[in-house]
C-alpha cells in the first residue's frame, strides 16, 4: 500500500509552486523579478533552485492554500504563517525572495526569504521556524541535488550562503551546499560523512568567514575520516561576488587550488607575526610546529616540517626536535 504523503510536505509543495509562479508570471512578482535580475539569476537557475517571491500584499499564500483545502490547523503548524492572539493567521514571509529548503530526499520542508527592500531594520534572511518537519540544525541547502553531483565531482563544497551555492552552480560547481549561516552543526557533519569523505570549505573571504572555516575544519578533523580542502577567496569576497567579478573559469581554479588544512592553518598563524623580527619568528615557528604535530600521518608530517624549514630558512633538525617535545606534551 502506498504511504500517505505527510500533509505538511504536500503543503510545502504547493507553497513552492505558489511563490515560484508569483515570481515568474504575475504582476505582484515584478518586484521580485527585478531583484532576481539584479542578482543575475537567470531562468534556468530560478527553475533549478525553485526560487520564488513572497509578495508584499497581505495573505496571498493564506488565500491560495485555503483554496487548496488545507485546514487552518495544518496551516498554523506549517511555520509559513504567524498567528495573532485571537488566532488569526497571516503570511509570515512578505516581500522576500524565497529559497526553498529541502530534506535529504529533496522534499521541501521550509524556506529562507531574502529581504528585497533596503530597510536594514529587517533581517536580511528570515527562515521558517522549527516545525514537525523542519529542524534547522539538520538542514543543508541543496543537499539532495549536490549528493548526485558529488559522484561526478568527487567532493562536496560547503558554503556560507544560498547565493554562493547558486552562483557556484552556475559557474559549474554543482556539488555546493550551505548550512544556514556560518554555524555548522555536528548533525550536518554526520550527514556529510555518509555521502563523501572529500569536503571543500569555501566560506566568505572576510574575517568572520575565515574564522568560521577554522572552526568547521576543526569539526571535520574531530569527526575524522575526512579529506579537507579549504579555499580563502581574496579581497574579502564571498563566492557569489567572486564569480561575478572574476568569472567561472577563475573560480573553478580556486576550487582546484584548495589548501590542505595544515597549509591553511600555517598561513593563518603566519599572519599573526612579523617574520622579519627574530623573536616573533621563533614564536611563529613554535606555533607552526604545534600545528604540524597534530598531523597523524608521519610522512605528511615530515613533508610539512621540510617545507617549513625551507621557507623559514631554519634547520629541519631543530624543528624536528621541537616537534618531538611537542608530541610528548600532547600525549
Ligand atoms: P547576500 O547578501 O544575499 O549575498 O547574502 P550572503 O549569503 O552573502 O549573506 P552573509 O554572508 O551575510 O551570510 C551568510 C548566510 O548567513 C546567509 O546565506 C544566511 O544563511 C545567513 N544569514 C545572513 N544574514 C542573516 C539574517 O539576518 N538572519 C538569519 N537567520 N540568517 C542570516
Ligand atoms: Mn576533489
Ligand atoms: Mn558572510
Ligand atoms: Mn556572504
Ligand atoms: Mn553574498
Amino acid at each position: 500500500t502506498a504511504v500517505k504523503a505527510n500533509p505538511l510536505i504536500e503543503l510545502h509543495r504547493e507553497a513552492v509552486n505558489f511563490y515560484h509562479r508569483v515570481l515568474l508570471s504575475t504582476k505582484a512578482g515584478e518586484r521580485g523579478m527585478q531583484y532576481a535580475e539584479k542578482r543575475k539569476l537567470d531562468q534556468d537557475t530560478l527553475e533549478h533552485f525553485q526560487i520564488g517571491y513572497a509578495p508584499k500584499q497581505d495573505n496571498l499564500l493564506l488565500t491560495y492554500l485555503r483554496g487548496k483545502k488545507f485546514d487552518d490547523d495544518l496551516l498554523a503548524k506549517s511555520g509559513l504563517f504567524v498567528q495573532s492572539k485571537d488566532g488569526r493567521l497571516f503570511d509570515r514571509f512578505r516581500d522576500r525572495l524565497m529559497f526553498p529548503l529541502a530534506n535529504e530526499n529533496g522534499q521541501v520542508i521550509g524556506f529562507s526569504g531574502r529581504r528585497i527592500s533596503d530597510d536594514k531594520t529587517e533581517a536580511k534572511y528570515m527562515n521558517s521556524p522549527e516545525t514537525e518537519i523542519f529542524t534547522k540544525s539538520k538542514v543543508l541547502f541543496h543537499f539532495a541535488e549536490a549528493k548526485k553531483a558529488a559522484r561526478e565531482e568527487g567532493h562536496l563544497v560547503l558554503y556560507e550562503g544560498y547565493m554562493d551555492v547558486i552562483s557556484a552552480y552556475k559557474a559549474g560547481v554543482k556539488s555546493g551546499i550551505a548550512s544556514m549561516g556560518t554555524s555548522l552543526t555536528d548533525q550536518q557533519v554526520y550527514m556529510l560523512r555518509r555521502v563523501t569523505s572529500e569536503i571543500i570549505i569555501n566560506y566568505d573571504g572576510d574575517d568572520p568567514g575565515v574564522h568560521a572555516e577554522e572552526r568547521a575544519a576543526r569539526m571535520f578533523e574531530k569527526a575524522g575520516g575526512f579529506k579537507l580542502g579549504i579555499v580563502v577567496l581574496p579581497e574579502k569576497l564571498d563566492p557569489d561576488e567572486y564569480v561575478k567579478k572574476f568569472g567561472a573559469e577563475k573560480y573553478q581554479k580556486e576550487i582546484q587550488g584548495a589548501l590542505s588544512p595544515i597549509d591553511f592553518f600555517l598561513q593563518r598563524i603566519a599572519k599573526k607575526f612579523n617574520l622579519n623580527n627574530d623573536r616573533e619568528k621563533v614564536t611563529f615557528l613554535d606555533e607552526a610546529v604545534k600545528e604540524i604535530a597534530r598531523v597523524s600521518n608521519p610522512v605528511e608530517q615530515d613533508l610539512y616540517l621540510e617545507k617549513l624549514a625551507r621557507e623559514q630558512n631554519v634547520s629541519k633538525d631543530s624543528l624536528k626536535a621541537n616537534l618531538l617535545r611537542e608530541r610528548r606534551r600532547q600525549n
